[in-house]
């Protein structure tokens, strides 16, 4: 019994060592993800302090051949998804080489831009990678996340009930 524990403890902290970020996927027709990684976030809900811009590696494999992808991503406020404006959507030019081929592994590097204009609120974060000619998503996510102007902050906002986060729907 009490070696069983120790081998639990031991998995437990690897996985906080290596853990990536924790997503919920959505349905994508034209392909499955395989990795995603957002700069600094291993747990539930990602941490976003204002100002700053945050990193994010999305890799896919794909089921079908598309000449090009865009990203869209949106923030589901309260059920309401609100796009992020993007300042070029076209993931092409985000590590993805386009044309992309039926069963090849893509990378998409984005970043996304915390404005101090942005509400305090936690939200959902929905990241979409799309063929630009079919309307098919290649990768489709979500993860929860908090925007506040200072860590401070965190305690003040209205927290995810535990074991919740990803049963609210939108
Ligand atoms: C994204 O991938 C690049 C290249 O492999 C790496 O340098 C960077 O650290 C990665 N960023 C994240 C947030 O995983």
């Amino acid at each position: 019994m009490y070696s069983i524990c120790i081998l639990v403890l031991l998995s437990c902290s690897f996985n906080d060592v290596w853990a990536a970020t924790p997503y919920q996927a959505c349905d994508s027709a034209f392909g499955t993800i395989q990795t995603f990684d957002v700069t600094g976030c291993t747990t539930s809900p990602c941490k976003f302090t204002k100002g700053n811009s945050y990193a994010m590696n999305l890799t896919f494999q794909s089921k079908a051949p598309s000449n090009s992808v865009k990203v869209s991503i949106h923030g589901v406020i309260a059920g309401i998804p609100i796009p992020f404006p993007l300042p070029d959507p076209d993931a092409c030019k985000l590590g993805i080489a386009c044309p992309v081929n039926e069963h090849d592994v893509y990378t998409a590097s984005l970043a996304l831009e915390v404005l101090s204009s942005y509400p305090s609120l936690s939200l959902y974060v929905k990241i979409e990678l799309v063929s630009g000619e079919k309307d098919q998503d290649y990768a489709c996510l979500r993860f929860p996340a908090t925007i506040t102007s200072s860590t401070n902050e965190l305690n003040n906002l209205v927290g995810w009930e535990k074991g919740k986060i990803f049963e609210i729907l939108y």
